[in-house]
């Protein structure tokens, strides 16, 4: 039986974050279902036109299980593909009735964050305020600034979120009864970062998460739409003890591909002492390697006596303080293109960024007095081999009193001041190396590193960061060198 399929332009698409789901991962994802109820109440929150319901119904009617009733419940506010969508559900019904189950179907054409906060808002006093046993998701997603009319919604629920799926997430969450089942598509990086931290505590807390299932490729999902992010689909059943083990599968996304799946302890994927509750993702051997070798290290950064903080200078709000060529009263002005080989290279009058900045009384709480320090991107491109690029601030090479570290950098320093200079170059060797690599790509699957994700790694002791720190006669090894030389000093240690 043919679907209807709809349309939209770009523009249209962003604002409404509507990036339909292929129908080759929308039957896939209604195969991590487990077992029914004979009658399912199935809600699906940003249905466009209506793929994941038809992929659940089409699943039902093929197993011929125990499913006698679907009731599905449809929101969708773009009220160009409801159309399509109402057509798609006309066809749900001609399916079920060949199948002996009964469907009845209800499109909301309304906003399903402002309906669903005021219904749990106007419910908090009810004994039942949950509806719907299943759920099938592919949220919208679009930045919710702190006073938008979606934030203030989802804030008289008790959620706080910055991005549209989140709330959409814990909003359906909200909404399932106990051992309610959801099976949800989103971007991956609610898994770490500070900014999904209150999210995750609530999605662990609340959800027993099943199954994981990752693309290898960014753009497998929604490849008409090329999305450019890494999309995770997760299985999570409403409950609140998690289970022992947790099946993770990956894919490349290409139709019909291999499915690579392994079973890991829970403890592995949300570890149990970590307060930030990332969720890692291992799905690949060397992911593996490098939980082995990160889990053999007992140092942190702050047994180390090391900070790593955000460049403060906002560039931004000191327009007037910057400085395209170094000159009198100013001071270097650091961002990621000045790396070059491991080390900070300045002025680069080349580049389109500012090389300076005033040092005045009102830029100086910003800057930090010269020392040795490590640099780190932020933010890496897609391009780049590694996610975490590291390079060293040498005062030897740019002779300057004061520096500014611009926002895009992350910095390693000892209470605000350089550090000494084998440790450094002990963790440039270590923050460089391929393990280290492999270790971050479990919990981030964004090119964004945060302080928070460099703050959570496991570091090797001082003694083992300074033999490395002193093995290395050049910061412009080769990544095979870097390996090498990491990879002897851990084993050393251990
Ligand atoms: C990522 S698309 C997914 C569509 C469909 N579920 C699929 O998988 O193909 C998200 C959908 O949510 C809709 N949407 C956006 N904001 C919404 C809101 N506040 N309430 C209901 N639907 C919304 C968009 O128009 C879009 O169709």
């Amino acid at each position: 039986m043919k679907f209807a399929a709809v349309e939209n332009p770009r523009s249209r698409q962003e604002e409404l974050g509507q990036f339909l789901t292929a129908t080759p991962v929308a039957d896939f994802m209604a195969s991590m279902f487990g077992p029914l109820p004979r009658t399912v109440r199935l809600l699906d929150a940003g249905a466009g036109s209506g793929s994941l319901t038809v992929a659940f119904v089409s699943r039902c009617c093929a197993k011929r299980g125990s499913v006698r009733a679907i009731e599905a419940t449809l929101y969708e506010v773009d009220e160009q593909i409801l159309d399509a969508l109402a057509a798609n559900m006309c066809k749900c019904e001609r399916l079920c009735s060949d199948a002996g189950i009964r469907f009845n179907f209800s499109i909301h054409s309304a906003d399903f964050v402002q309906k669903m906060s005021s219904r749990l808002a106007g419910d908090l006093f009810s004994t039942d305020p949950s509806a719907f046993d299943a759920a099938i998701a592919n949220p919208p997603y679009r930045k919710i600034s702190a006073d938008s009319p979606e934030r203030r919604a989802l804030r008289s629920v008790g959620v706080e979120t910055s991005n549209l799926y989140t709330g959409f997430i814990a909003l359906i969450q909200r909404l399932l009864v106990p051992g309610g089942q959801l099976v949800g598509i989103t971007p991956r990086s609610f898994c770490n970062g500070p900014y999904f931290r209150s999210f995750r505590e609530d999605f662990l807390s609340q959800f027993e998460l099943r199954r994981l299932h990752v693309f290898e490729s960014r753009q497998a999902a929604f490849r008409e739409d090329s999305v450019l992010q890494e999309n995770i689909i997760f299985h999570a059943v409403k409950g609140r003890n998690q289970p022992r083990d947790i099946l993770i599968s990956s894919s490349s996304g290409e139709n019909g591909d291999e499915i690579t799946e392994t079973v890991f302890p829970f403890a592995e994927i949300v570890q149990p002492h970590d307060a930030e509750r990332f969720i890692h993702i291992p799905s690949s051997a060397s992911h593996a390697t490098a939980k082995e070798t990160m889990d053999g290290l007992c140092s942190s950064l702050a047994s180390l006596r090391v900070t790593v903080s955000t460049g403060r200078v906002v560039d931004f709000r000191h327009k007037d303080a910057l400085r395209k060529e170094p000159e009198h009263g100013t001071v270097p002005l650091l961002y990621p293109c000045h790396f070059i080989g491991g080390t900070v290279h300045w002025p680069k009058l080349e580049a389109r960024k500012p090389n300076a900045i005033l040092d005045n009384d009102e830029t100086r709480p910003w800057l930090v007095p010269s020392g040795v320090y490590l640099l780190t991107k932020r933010f890496t491109s897609k391009e780049e081999r590694r996610r975490l690029v590291a390079c060293l601030f040498d005062p030897d090479l740019v002779k300057t009193k004061w520096v500014g570290f611009e926002n895009h950098l992350n910095y390693f320093h000892a209470s605000g001041h350089g550090l000494e200079r084998t440790l450094a170059v002990g963790l440039y060797a270590f923050l460089n190396s391929t393990v280290v690599d492999q270790y971050f790509r479990r919990f981030s699957g964004h090119t964004q590193v945060n302080a928070t994700d460099l703050r959570t790694l496991a570091y090797p002791d001082r003694d083992t960061l300074q033999a490395m720190g002193r093995e290395m006669k050049s910061l412009d090894l080769s990544q095979d060198e870097i390996d090498q030389l990491v990879t002897k000093h851990l084993h050393a240690c251990r």
